[in-house]
């Protein structure tokens, strides 16, 4: 059930306001070699919105080394 609510709120759950972009759409580049959050702009187009990464690249970072120290990359 956890796993369940965790994928739905990835899904729902915006990271990069500028640009809409999902928890789930972050992950997913993060869990196909995106390890750095400049690899994870490039793939995805988070960071290109008026902020220009402000917002959404910490946000990246954490996600990026939450991953890491749960063994997922
Ligand atoms: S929140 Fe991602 S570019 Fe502004």
């Amino acid at each position: 059930m956890t796993e369940i609510n965790d994928a739905v709120m990835d899904k729902i759950t915006k990271v990069c306001l500028c640009k809409s972009i999902s928890r789930a759409t972050i992950k997913k580049a993060i869990l196909e070699g995106a390890h750095t959050v400049q690899k994870v702009n490039a793939a995805v187009g988070s960071g290109s919105g008026p902020c220009r990464g402000q917002r959404c690249g910490p946000k990246i970072q954490g996600i990026i080394e939450q991953m890491k120290e749960a063994g997922q990359i």
